[in-house]
């Protein structure tokens, strides 16, 4: 008698992870990561001021009128039905927008590393049970099914350089090489003549200290095994943003 495991078809090699994955890193209740503790406190942990700043104008003018077009690009890679795996909460009514694409028989996993950002995120969505919200680590999250799309919007540039490096690889494990795309939105090093080089200059020195390596470092340099990965980047408002979709080079 032959068992399934021994016919003469060829066997399918499970698909190797890329790195090994971290170990689970659950946050407990009320826990909020050491940087965005020290860092961020007043702009994603003060509850007064949070809910001063959810708003789309502020997201606007954060980002000098080109939050649209970016989230346009965001989601115009979102199919009805599709699986989306967004890496933290963005204020404003993203996150609404994102529910409302992948439609009621979509998926839309969110997670944030903050407490006040996952109650915010969970009111924003309570309307839409195609989507879940977790209080966890993009480091180390895992979505309950296979995303076709990951989204990291302006996340990398607000975490030290190990995060972005565990992010940016528990990102690419989730790649499959039958599909699935990865799309990293965030800062990059603007053109010198743009006026704009120079205020987030003085930002990245008072407000942000772990945005400027993005000036210097190319994402793929952030992956544990960025060859496996075909990387596709384009730049906009004068190199100051960067969009990145990564897929997984076929077997
Ligand atoms: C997406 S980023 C910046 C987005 C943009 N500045 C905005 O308009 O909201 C901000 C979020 O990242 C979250 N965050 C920071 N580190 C994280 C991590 N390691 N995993 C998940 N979320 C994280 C913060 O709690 C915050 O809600």
């Amino acid at each position: 008698m032959k068992f399934p495991a021994e016919t003469s078809q060829p066997q399918q090699q499970a698909p190797q992870a890329a790195v090994p994955p971290p170990p689970p890193r659950l946050l407990q209740a009320g826990e909020v990561l050491s940087y965005v503790q020290a860092v961020y406190e007043r702009i994603y942990v003060n509850p007064v001021w949070v809910r001063r700043l959810d708003r789309n104008s502020v997201v606007r003018a954060l980002l000098f009128l080109n939050d649209r077009r970016m989230m346009k690009a965001y989601l115009d890679k979102i199919k009805p039905a599709g699986k989306v795996w967004m890496l933290a909460h963005v204020y404003g009514d993203l996150v609404k927008q994102v529910a409302a694409k992948v439609g009621p028989a979509g998926q839309l996993w969110l997670c944030d590393a903050t407490p006040i950002q996952v109650a915010r995120a969970k009111s924003k969505l309570a309307h839409a049970p195609q989507a879940g919200v977790w209080h966890a680590d993009a480091a180390c999250f895992s979505p309950p099914g296979a995303p076709d799309l990951i989204c990291s919007f302006f996340l990398l540039h607000e975490v030290p350089e190990e995060k972005k490096r565990e992010i940016v690889d528990n990102v690419l494990r989730h790649l499959s090489a039958h599909g699935g795309e990865a799309l990293f939105v965030d800062y990059h090093n603007p053109s010198w003549w743009q006026p704009v080089r120079y205020i987030l200059l003085a930002v990245n020195r008072w407000l942000e200290p772990f945005s400027g390596a993005l000036w210097k470092n190319a994402i793929s340099s952030y992956a544990s095994h960025p060859d496996d990965f075909v990387w596709e980047k384009r730049t906009l408002f004068a190199n100051v943003y960067q969009m990145v979709t990564v897929r997984r080079k076929p077997d």
